[in-house]
């Protein structure tokens, strides 16, 4: 699953690279992340992730992966709005898990877990499942599309960029949502005829016969967070700086050279 995403914010990156210049990304984002890695599926994940979808998603991953933006802010579900992102201290722009995921509470630390409930339940059905596994899936499905959007990776002072507001167009914004959606909204726009399964078929394609292709590596992510998804914390802040960051001082006008 994580070239895909990887891949996915590298099509963001080269719709960026040219710009001169809270806390969640966007449905729309989340639904291509998800759309994508549900193709990548082996039979018997189509098969068990079938078994846990709630039946209003109607056999469709992609369909409830922005479930834990939709419930963050309830009273119940509060707790689970800092497990959305991994911030780092003022302009570091490395990521430690010891120090940016205290007590695993944290995107990295999320994904650690709730991998870790759903590994165990296939893996021991004799054991009594204490979780309830269609929200682990869900939580997982989402935090892995968090993850790799630079910005969830941001710094703690501007809370991930959603405290530096900038001009997207001459639309007023932050940062953050910047990143979570309006790049996406744009893209859809100027490149993909408004369409977001136009925009996820040319994913799909880019993934089959353009980038590099290392899918075969994404299997080593299981329970083990040196492979994962550590790594993918430490590439988002690392391009939060380079690029997300870079240029994007409060009150600047972003978008300005939007190009593929
Ligand atoms: C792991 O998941 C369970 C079930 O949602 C939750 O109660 C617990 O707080 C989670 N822990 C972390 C570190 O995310
Ligand atoms: C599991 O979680 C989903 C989503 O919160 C909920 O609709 C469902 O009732 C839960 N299942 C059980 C057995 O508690
Ligand atoms: C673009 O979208 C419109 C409206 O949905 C549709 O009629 C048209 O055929 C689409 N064009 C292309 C090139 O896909
Ligand atoms: C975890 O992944 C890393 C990096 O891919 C690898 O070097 C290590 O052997 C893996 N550990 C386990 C226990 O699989
Ligand atoms: C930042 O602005 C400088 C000067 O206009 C430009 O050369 C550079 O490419 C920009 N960097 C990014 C990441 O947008």
């Amino acid at each position: 699953m994580g070239l895909t995403l990887r891949m996915w914010v590298a099509s963001l990156l080269l719709l960026t690279h040219l710009l001169h210049g809270a806390l969640c990304w966007g449905d729309d984002g989340h639904y291509a992340v998800c759309k994508i890695a549900q193709g990548y599926f082996e039979e018997e994940t189509v098969v068990a992730v079938k078994k846990l979808l709630p039946a209003y998603a109607d056999g469709e991953l992609a369909a409830v992966c922005s479930w834990p933006d939709e419930i963050k802010r309830l009273p119940q579900w509060k707790w689970t709005a800092a497990l959305h992102f991994a911030d780092t201290p003022d302009d570091k722009c490395n990521y430690d898990y010891s120090r940016d995921c205290p007590n695993d509470w944290c995107v990295t630390g999320a994904i650690f877990n709730y991998t870790n409930q759903l590994m165990s339940a296939s893996k021991d059905s004799q054991s009594i499942v204490h979780y309830n596994l269609t929200e682990a899936l869900m939580f997982l499905s989402h935090y892995m599309g968090d993850i790799h959007q630079p910005l969830h990776e941001g710094f703690l002072g501007d809370l991930g960029g959603n405290k530096v507001k900038v001009n997207w167009y001459n639309q007023e914004t932050n940062l953050h949502r910047v990143w979570d959606d309006m790049i996406i909204e744009s893209a859809l726009e100027k490149y993909y005829n408004s369409s977001l399964s136009v925009m996820i078929h040319a994913l799909q394609d880019k993934l089959k016969y353009g980038w590099s292709n290392d899918v075969w590596s994404w299997g080593s992510c299981q329970l083990n967070q040196t492979a994962c998804p550590n790594p993918y914390a430490s590439e988002s802040i690392d391009l939060a700086c380079k690029y997300a960051y870079t240029n994007a001082t409060a009150g600047t006008t972003l978008g300005g050279i939007l190009t593929l």
